[in-house]
């Protein structure tokens, strides 16, 4: 049976930990393995870092990436996702990563008889899942000496729209974290019942919130996902939701800041935080990489690499 990434939750128990390892070791110098094969990357949704990353992680394993624009593809002659990538399946490709707007559609995907021996990578479904992003997010905490036991991190913003909140808060709980807390506007906030934030301790006021953390995690409002907003992002949303210049100055020198990416500048983060030297943003990007080699080497079962004689 093929191994899949579509969540936290199913991984079996070691490997988030095992993942996060590797990918530390890789991004300090770590010998990658050597992977054989084809993957292709089938992104329905928009994308730079998380697209890129795996095509530029495929490469580094050895693997062939195939990059598949669905606007260009047969989608827009109205072939379902399931024929699309049983085409794939057909051409022996081993692995299919995938993001898509409609939460469920990586697993929906695994778990089709035509892609019985293709792994599939959740890249991003709807407001459900983004596992690797949460996972490279945990090893750039730890590649720059964060002990998760020790840590407390706040995510703020928009989580009810975050697929990455959600795989942060499945991960973090598995790595045991001392606290998660969440702050946003209420209709931002995960929905009091979510199993997912059941451990999160919950604000109404970012100040209050960021007070006593050892590292932030910026949401954009991710308007795509949103049916009506009643919401404006402009800079009153900045003043009471945003990482402003002010706030940031009040954070003590260890308090390490994120962000998934993409940001919106001035609204959920100050421009001018985003090159705080306390900013972990642009590594969090070097990081996915490694990561999504992490990913491969695991899915595909690859080899060491032969030293030379
Ligand atoms: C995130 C996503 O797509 O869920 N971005 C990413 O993959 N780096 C977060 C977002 O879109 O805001």
């Amino acid at each position: 049976m093929s191994r899949h990434l579509l969540d936290i939750e199913t991984l079996p128990p070691g490997v988030a930990e095992a993942l996060v390892q590797r990918a530390v070791a890789l991004s300090g110098g770590a010998s990658p393995e050597r992977c054989e094969g084809e993957v292709a990357l089938l992104f329905w949704e928009p994308s730079t870092r998380t697209r890129v990353s795996f095509e530029l992680a495929a490469r580094r394993v050895g693997l062939h990436p195939v990059v598949i624009d669905p606007s260009r593809s047969s989608s827009v002659k109205g072939e379902s996702v399931e024929d699309t990538v049983a085409t794939l399946a057909a051409m022996g490709i081993q692995a299919l990563v995938v993001r898509h707007a409609d939460a469920g559609t990586a697993a929906r995907i695994a778990a089709l008889p035509t892609t019985e021996s293709v792994s599939v990578v959740n890249a991003g479904d709807g407001v459900n899942a983004h596992p690797s992003q949460a996972l490279l997010d945990a090893a750039t905490l730890i590649a720059d000496g964060v002990d998760p036991a020790k840590l407390s991190i706040l995510f703020f913003g928009d989580l009810r729209h975050s697929r990455v909140a959600r795989s942060a808060a499945s991960l973090y709980r598995r790595l045991g974290i001392r606290e998660l807390r969440v702050a946003g506007p209420p209709e931002m906030m995960p929905d009091a019942d979510d199993p997912i934030f059941r451990d999160a301790v919950r604000f109404r006021d970012l100040d209050e919130a960021l007070a006593g953390v050892d590292a932030v995690n910026a949401l954009r409002i991710q308007r795509e996902r949103i049916v009506d907003l009643a919401i404006s992002d402009g800079a009153e949303y900045h003043e009471r939701w945003g990482l402003t210049l002010e706030r940031a100055k009040r954070l003590p020198d260890h308090v390490r800041i994120l962000h998934p990416g993409p940001v919106n500048r001035g609204i959920e983060i100050d421009a001018r935080v985003i090159d705080d030297p306390r900013s972990l943003i642009l590594r969090q990007v070097r990081m996915g990489v490694f990561l999504r080699m992490a990913v491969f080497e695991w899915l595909l079962g690859c080899r060491q690499p032969v030293p030379e004689a």
